[in-house]
């Protein structure tokens, strides 16, 4: 059913207006005027999916999560061993599609937190990310303070990054990252409230950006990795994707699964803190 409904996904950005009838009432109700709705990547085995999902240009975006949110993540409480793995500041012209070759070759889904200014220059990356199973996040256009900007200035950042990539890949981004972790408790709550966004931060950061090399970016990961982690990494620098073999083989065989953001707070066993 799930690869049914996947498969009539380009017959539907088409025309909404004709549905097929094997499709049920819920899954594809008609968008009301303004409105655009699009599907997520199918969530792994146990987990509802796709979910559907949709977006007012007014900014509301709270009907896409399945059970209440955090403002927050770090990381999650699951009994289950997995990972979120996550690549900020793309995408890269040359490491990123290197990067979703590796992550090919091993069957790992990752989460994308790309940068509105990196977007314009190889949109064509979103589409492969999307089509290979990824998931992509609001990472800002400018990649500037979010913590030093006004609302108004918050709000149009996260606005265009977010119609940008709904409208190069059809897909909405369901969380955002501020730049540098930079972020206030206001700010939080007025993205959650008006873009369904919880502000994603990490359980490990390697500081892979100071370029320590990739074997020491690799042991930081693998060393720093333990089950509802969230792992920081960036695909702008090369050294960090020369990381990545050696990273995704060592946690695969101590038993990781890789799954996206959203996949990770799904799996959430710890709500409403
Ligand atoms: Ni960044």
């Amino acid at each position: 059913m799930k690869a049914a409904i996947l498969s009539l996904l380009p017959l539907f950005f088409l025309s909404a207006c004709q549905v097929p009838s094997s499709i049920s009432r819920s899954a594809v109700a008609m968008p009301l005027p303004g409105e655009l709705k699009v599907a997520l990547p199918p969530l792994i085995v146990g987990l509802e999916g796709p979910t559907w999902d949709v977006v007012r240009p007014g900014g509301e975006n709270l009907s896409a999560w399945s059970k209440p949110v955090n403002d927050t993540y770090t990381r999650v409480t699951t009994s289950r061993k997995v990972v979120a793995i996550t690549f900020d500041d793309g995408p890269h012209p040359e490491n990123t599609p290197r990067l979703l070759d590796m992550l090919k070759e091993r069957k790992i889904r990752a989460t994308f937190y790309v940068v509105g200014n990196m977007v314009k220059y190889s949109p064509e990356l979103l589409r492969r990310m999307i089509a290979e199973g990824h998931e992509i996040g609001n990472h800002t256009v400018t990649h500037g303070n979010l913590a030093r900007m006004s609302d108004e200035a918050l709000r149009a950042e996260l606005r265009a990054a977010h119609d940008q990539i709904v409208a190069e890949t059809g897909v909405t981004p369901r969380s955002m990252r501020p730049p540098g972790g930079a972020i206030k408790k206001s700010q939080k709550e007025l993205m959650l409230r008006e873009f369904g966004y919880p502000t994603i931060l990490w359980s490990v950061d390697p500081e892979d950006w100071k370029r320590p090399g990739p074997a020491v970016v690799t042991s930081r990961l693998v060393n720093g990795a333990s089950p509802g982690g969230i792992l920081l990494v960036h695909d702008l620098h090369k050294p960090t994707v020369d990381a990545m073999p050696s990273t995704f083989d060592q946690l695969l065989a101590q038993g990781y699964e890789f799954v996206t953001v959203t996949e990770l707070i799904e799996l959430d066993e710890k709500v409403g803190e």
